[in-house]
C-alpha cells in the first residue's frame, strides 16, 4: 500500500502540524499540501518542512462540480494513496467522495454522530453534555456521517466557553488523527463493505477510543 500522503486544508494547519511532527517522512511521505484560501496558515507550516504546496480558489470556479473536478486532477497528479482532510472547510462533491472511497479521512469536532456541521462546540455546550471529542472518520457522501475510525474523549467543565472547550478538544485532535491515520495507512484499520474493520474484525459503530486504544497498545507492547 502506498504510504505517499496528500493533505487538503483551509486554515491554521495544526492538524496538519501533528502530521508532520509525527508522521512525517517516516510512517508516510506527504507529498502535497492543497488549500482553497491562499492566506491559510498552514501552507506557511508545510513550506516550513519542505513539503510541495498549492492553492486551488474556490472563487475562480463556476460551481462546485467543477471546482472538485480540478481539485481531483489536481491530488491525483500526486498520485496519492491517501487523501487526508484536515481542517478543508467544502462541501464535497459525491463524485468527488466516489473516487477516493476508503482513503478519504477527516477529522469533525464532536462525538459523532452527534454534532454534525458547524459551532460542534458551542452545541454541546447548549446540550448539557458532560463529555465531547472529536473523531476521525471514513468520508462518505453523507456530511459528517461516514464510518468512525477513532474517537477522543474529553469532559466539559462548569466554566467552559465554546473557545476554551475548542482548545481542549483540539490537544487531543493532534494525537487522534495522526494515530488513527497511521492504522489506516499500514493497513491494519481498513473500510470493508462500508464497515471499519481492525486487524480484519468489525469496531463498533463509535469507533475506536483513543484513551483505550493507548492502553491496549501499552499491553500489547508488554506481552
Ligand atoms: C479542527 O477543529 C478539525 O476538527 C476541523 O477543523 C479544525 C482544523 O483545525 N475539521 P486546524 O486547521 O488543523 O488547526
Amino acid at each position: 500500500m502506498s504510504c505517499r500522503t496528500v493533505i487538503l486544508i483551509s486554515g491554521s494547519g495544526s492538524n496538519l502540524q501533528a502530521f508532520i511532527d509525527h508522521l512525517h517522512p517516516e510512517q508516510t511521505d506527504i507529498v502535497a499540501v492543497i488549500s482553497n484560501r491562499a492566506d491559510a496558515y498552514g501552507l506557511t507550516r508545510a513550506a516550513q518542512a519542505g513539503i510541495p504546496t498549492e492553492v486551488l480558489d474556490h472563487r475562480s470556479f463556476a460551481d462546485r462540480a467543477s471546482y472538485d473536478r480540478a481539485l481531483a486532477e489536481l491530488i491525483d497528479r500526486y498520485q496519492p494513496g491517501w487523501v487526508i482532510l484536515a481542517g478543508f472547510m467544502r462541501i464535497l462533491t459525491p463524485e468527488f467522495v466516489t473516487h477516493y472511497q476508503g482513503r478519504l479521512l477527516n477529522i469533525h469536532p464532536s462525538l459523532l454522530p452527534r454534532y454534525t456541521g458547524l459551532h460542534t462546540h458551542q452545541r454541546a455546550l447548549e446540550a448539557g453534555d458532560s463529555e465531547h471529542g472529536a473523531t476521525v472518520h471514513f468520508v462518505t457522501e453523507e456530511l459528517d456521517g461516514g464510518p468512525a475510525i477513532m474517537q477522543s474523549h474529553v469532559p466539559v467543565l462548569a466554566d467552559d466557553t465554546p473557545d476554551t472547550l475548542a482548545e481542549r478538544v483540539r490537544q487531543t485532535e493532534h494525537q487522534l488523527y495522526p494515530l488513527a491515520a497511521r492504522l489506516c495507512i499500514s493497513g491494519r484499520v481498513a473500510l470493508v463493505d462500508g464497515q471499519v474493520q481492525l486487524d480484519g474484525s468489525p469496531i463498533a459503530p463509535s469507533g475506536l477510543r483513543l484513551d483505550q486504544f493507548e492502553t491496549d497498545m501499552r499491553g500489547h507492547r508488554n506481552d
